[in-house]
C-alpha cells in the first residue's frame, strides 16, 4: 500500500470525543473486539480507512447475504435489534465514538448476535472504497449530528456530494434509509437527493413513513421531548 497521507480534503461530520472508558467498555474492546470490530487499515487519521483496504463481505462473515450498513450507529440500539432479530442478514456498524463501539459489542454479545461487525471509522471513507461497489442492500442513516449552527452546516454528513457516495456503496434497487428530528437538516437530506441522479424516491407525499425497523433510541426520545417533528426519509438506489 501507498503511505498515509497527513490530511483530509474534507470535513469531517464528528468532533472525536476523548472521555476516559469504564472498564467494562476497555474489557469490550479487549475481549469482543476479535470477533466484532474489523482491523482496517489507516491513512490520515486514527479514523480514516487507507484507499486501497477493501473489505470482503463475503469471507468476514462467512456466507454471501444481504449486507445493511448503519452509519453513526451510537450505542448501536438499532443495529443490534436488527442484527439478532433478523438473522438471515449481514450489519456492519460504522461509528467514531469509541464508548459507543463498545456498547454495541458488549450488547451484541448478550443478544448472541453474530452477523453484525463493527468499524471504527469515518463513514464516507468506508462507503466511498472500504465497501465492495454496490456491496450493501441497504444504508441507514439515523439522527445524525444536526450541525445547527449556520456556520457549521458544511460539516453535515448529508451534503452535496455524499448521495454519490452512499450510492457507490449501495446496490442498484438498494435502500438508502434516513430520520432526523432536525427540520432544516431534514429539508437539506430531500434536496440533496431528490437531485442526486443516483437515487428516485420511495415514499409518496412529503416524507416517509416511520420505517419500522427502526427501534427508538435516545436521540428521538429527545427530540419527541422537545416537541419536534421527527422525519424519515427512503431512497432507492437506481441504475
Ligand atoms: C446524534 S448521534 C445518533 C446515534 C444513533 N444513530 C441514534 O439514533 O441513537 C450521531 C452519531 O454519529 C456518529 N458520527 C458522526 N459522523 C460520523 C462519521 N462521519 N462517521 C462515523 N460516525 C459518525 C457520532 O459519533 C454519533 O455517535
Amino acid at each position: 500500500m501507498s503511505e498515509p497521507r497527513t490530511f483530509r480534503d474534507e470535513p469531517v461530520s464528528f468532533v472525536r470525543r476523548s472521555g476516559r472508558m469504564s472498564e467494562a467498555q476497555e474489557r469490550a474492546f479487549e475481549e469482543l473486539a476479535p470477533h466484532y470490530l474489523l482491523d482496517v487499515p489507516r491513512d490520515v487519521a486514527w479514523t480514516s480507512v487507507h484507499p486501497e483496504a477493501r473489505l470482503d463481505p463475503a469471507s468476514e462473515y462467512g456466507r454471501e447475504a444481504p449486507l445493511i450498513v448503519e452509519v453513526g450507529s451510537g450505542q448501536g440500539h438499532a443495529i443490534v435489534h436488527a442484527a439478532s432479530s433478523r438473522p438471515d442478514d449481514d450489519f456492519l456498524a460504522v461509528e467514531v465514538f469509541r464508548a459507543g463501539l463498545a456498547r454495541t459489542m458488549l450488547d451484541a454479545d448478550k443478544a448472541g448476535a453474530r452477523n453484525l461487525r463493527l468499524v471504527e471509522a469515518n463513514a464516507p471513507e468506508v462507503l466511498s472504497s472500504y465497501l465492495p461497489a454496490g456491496a450493501a442492500s441497504e444504508v441507514w442513516i439515523f439522527f445524525p449530528d444536526p450541525w445547527h449552527k449556520k456556520r457549521h452546516t458544511k460539516r453535515r454528513l448529508v451534503r452535496p456530494g455524499f448521495p454519490q457516495t452512499a450510492a457507490r456503496a449501495l446496490a442498484v434497487g438498494g435502500m438508502l434509509r434516513l430520520a432526523t428530528d432536525w427540520e432544516d437538516y431534514a429539508l437539506q437530506m430531500r434536496e440533496v437527493l431528490d437531485e442526486a441522479p443516483e437515487f428516485e424516491r420511495a415514499f409518496e407525499g412529503e416524507w416517509a413513513e416511520r420505517f419500522d425497523g427502526r427501534v427508538m433510541t435516545a436521540f428521538e426520545r429527545k427530540g419527541i421531548a422537545k416537541g419536534r417533528d421527527i422525519r424519515d426519509l427512503a431512497y432507492r438506489r437506481v441504475q
